[in-house]
């Protein structure tokens, strides 16, 4: 395989917009025209006044609306992005202790962010090969962990709160970062539903959102109550506090704000999160497609129930250099699709969230295509 040969894809085949990655990924060229046409009234201008705090409003009304939340959940949000929010729940959320299911990157840092924090008790950690997912055992513990899709490998889980657990008011919590807005939940199964709005929410990141049933509400209020010393940013009762007011706690990016929106009220427009997730649907079922009847090309993730239709990861066959695919793909225009670099595959991974326009995942196939015939 010829490794160091730039070649020029053919404008025909290229997609119109090159963006594919896992996150940061594509922002809608309208909602950016849109953050400069409202930038004068908005942006630049004080995070405690009616401009930002409507903003906030139509973040929560509109999240709750495209969930379908019952009504009486509130959407919390704050700085930070998910990372963030780990660590607050660390303080905020879990009890005395919980039950974390790994299969990936990031599954992993909430379970390692729980088990290094002094005031709780050792975590439950049920993991599973890359690829693959564990599933939840019901048990003592206050609160699971769970994670809707692992954005590292690809692989997504349905989700179901454990039944059987010995607590009464364990709460069910889903790191749902890559697969909010790209794919359908039942409220009736979750306690607190958070993510960062920089994948299928087409923003930008540094925000965590969090959309909370009255079980979390009243877990966020028995800690603050119970005495425990908890950070001021890291705190989720002043989360809550400053939600309810429809704002942050510290000054927010309103950038963020602005675009999750657009992206929120673009989705509901359209049909919500149905139509939303059917897109992503399109898109990864036209990839696994791809990839299943490739000669050098293999779904990641066996078991087909199991494979994300937000990020699709793929392996390549030995004889293909993934590196050098990612590299004069990105020479071309086609942005960030390789794997995570922790994973540690001869594999390309594909973003296919609602704003990912399907037409182009069929031209990145055909781009890949044409390199691949010209590299073998
Ligand atoms: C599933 C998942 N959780 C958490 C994070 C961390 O998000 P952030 O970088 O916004 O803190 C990511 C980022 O890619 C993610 O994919």
């Amino acid at each position: 395989m010829a490794t160091n040969k730039s070649i020029q894809i053919p404008d025909e085949l290229l997609p119109n917009d090159g963006r594919f990655g896992s996150g940061p990924s594509l922002v809608r060229g309208e909602a950016v025209n849109s953050l400069s046409t409202v930038s004068k009234n908005y942006l630049g201008t004080s995070h405690r006044q009616s401009a930002v705090k409507e903003m906030v409003l139509r973040l929560q009304e509109g999240i709750a609306s495209l969930f379908e939340l019952p009504n009486d959940w509130e959407i919390l949000l704050g700085n930070g992005g998910a990372t963030l929010f780990w660590d607050a729940a660390t303080f905020g959320l879990i009890r005395a202790k919980s039950q974390h299911l790994v299969f990936g990157e990031f599954s992993s840092k909430f379970s390692q962010a729980s088990m290094n924090a002094p005031h709780l008790s050792t975590p439950e950690i049920i993991s599973s090969e890359y690829g693959s997912a564990p599933s939840p055992t019901p048990s003592d513990v206050d609160l699971y962990a769970l994670t809707q899709n692992e954005t590292s490998t690809g692989v997504s889980i349905p989700l179901k709160r454990p039944e059987g657990s010995s607590t009464d008011d364990a709460i069910v919590a889903v790191d749902a970062t890559s697969a909010a807005g790209g794919m359908l939940w039942d409220p009736e199964e979750v306690d607190c539903y958070y993510f960062s709005p920089q994948k299928s929410f087409a923003s930008d990141g540094g925000l965590w959102i969090a959309a909370c049933s009255p079980a979390a509400i009243d877990r966020i209020n028995e800690i603050s109550n119970s005495g425990r010393w908890v950070p001021a940013a890291l705190d989720l009762k002043i989360a809550l506090d400053n939600s309810r007011k429809n704002q942050t706690y510290n000054t927010p990016a309103l950038s963020t704000i602005f675009l999750t929106v657009h992206q929120i009220e673009w989705m509901n427009g359209q049909g919500g999160l149905k139509w939303a997730s059917s897109r992503s649907d399109e898109s990864s079922t036209h990839l696994y497609d791809w990839a299943e009847s490739h000669q050098y090309a293999k779904p990641f993730v066996n078991d087909t129930d199991l494979r994300s239709p937000v990020v699709v990861t793929i392996d390549l066959d030995e004889g293909v250099s993934a590196d050098t695919l990612v590299s004069i793909c990105r020479e071309n225009g086609i942005l960030d699709i390789g794997g995570y670099r922790k994973i540690g595959r001869n594999q390309i991974r594909v973003a296919t969230f609602p704003a990912i326009e399907p037409d182009d995942i069929r031209a990145l196939t055909r781009s890949i295509d044409y390199l691949l015939e010209s590299l073998l």
